[in-house]
């Protein structure tokens, strides 16, 4: 090894000593001036060869090349620990609050399910269920409803191409639940219903229902007025008072629609209950006998009550909600309040 090589070998051991050492990024450029500058240690060392014999020179070039490269490698590690522990340093700031992260809530409209689920559960019903996606029978001709109802037209229901269509009311369920059990039934079914409404305030293209069924021997019109003042009074308060009108649907004989007294003016009359003091909530009856024989109960036998309502309605009734897309648009500053 000749004396130049020697040099340069010792410039590298002292050159990563000192990167090593080095605090801060200055004094890295400030050791890879001194060693690798024009004027630097390396470039002062290399001014030798000249005076070398030719057939030395190559290798002392290759030997300058390598030392000059592990010298600016290690300076470019060492540039990037100290920039990483920088950025350490700044980009915690310990004396910030924590972030909170957002925790999911339940949709109102769940809040309703499950709050009038449980009160049906007390009062001895339990939860069925039935597809979204119905065929006619179930939807509408079991329900005794004729081919010619309204409800039926294509203005009003959604019919899929195969002659199936998403259900517009949570009623089939009475009829899926029926033809799969014997009395007595005692079941309430919320869920999803579809109809081709065109959305404002009150109305939305998907909306939710539930609906009861009770069926035995001896089953009268006084308990489901009983069952549903019970519900009245655990949804909305004791003040709250249920009342009964005449109506018509085709799978119940008689048929009523039931109205809440107005839980915000207690009766009296406001702008909530348009000053009626009494506000709709939906319908009820006598399960109609044709809708028994439909099922293959005898009519004679067993007696039985129904009824349905607006989930939508009832959230709406319960938070003072006055506009119904409000519940379909998820934004998080309405969804955070309930
Ligand atoms: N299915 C009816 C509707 O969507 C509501 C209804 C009325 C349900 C009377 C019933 C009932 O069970 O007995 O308008």
């Amino acid at each position: 090894m000749t004396d130049l090589q020697k040099q340069l070998e010792d410039s590298l051991v002292e050159g990563l000593e000192l990167i090593e050492k080095a605090t801060d990024s200055r004094e890295v450029e400030d050791i890879r001036v001194n060693l690798l500058g024009r004027k630097g240690t390396i470039s002062m060392q290399m001014k030798g060869v000249g005076k070398l014999p030719p057939e030395d020179r190559p290798g002392i070039g290759k030997t300058a090349n390598v030392v000059k490269a592990k010298l600016t490698a290690a300076l470019t590690d060492k540039l990037s620990v100290l920039d990483s522990d920088a950025a350490g340093d700044s980009a915690i700031d310990m004396t910030l609050p924590g972030r909170r992260r957002g925790i999911g809530r339940k949709h109102p409209i769940s809040h309703v399910i499950d709050d009038a689920v449980e009160i049906f559960r007390r009062m001895g019903f339990v939860v069925a269920d039935g597809p979204e996606i119905e065929d006619e029978f179930h939807n509408f001709d079991a329900l005794n409803t004729p081919a010619d109802h309204p409800s039926r037209d294509i203005q009003d229901t959604f019919y899929l191409n195969d002659g199936r269509l998403l259900r517009t009311h949570t009623s089939p369920v009475q009829i899926r639940v029926l033809e799969n059990q014997q009395p007595p039934v005692r079941i309430v079914a919320p869920g999803r219903c579809y109809r081709r409404d065109t959305p404002d305030a009150t109305h939305t293209m998907n909306f939710h229902q539930i609906e009861g069924l009770y069926v035995d021997e001896n089953v009268s019109l006084s308990e489901l007025k009983g069952i549903l003042l019970t519900f009245a009074h655990e949804m909305f308060g004791v003040d709250v008072n249920v009342r009964f009108r005449p109506h018509f649907f085709p799978f119940t004989e008689p048929s009523l629609e039931y109205d809440f007294s107005c839980m915000n003016c207690g009766g009296g009359g406001c702008a909530v209950c348009k000053q009626s003091g009494w506000l709709e909530i939906s319908g009820a009856g006598m399960v109609d006998p044709a809708v028994f024989e439909k099922v293959g109960y005898d009519p004679e036998q067993y007696t039985g009550y129904a009824f349905g309502m607006g989930i939508e309605r009832l959230a709406m009734l319960r938070y003072g909600i006055n506009d119904i897309r409000l519940l379909y648009e998820n934004d998080v500053r309405f969804l955070s309040q309930f």
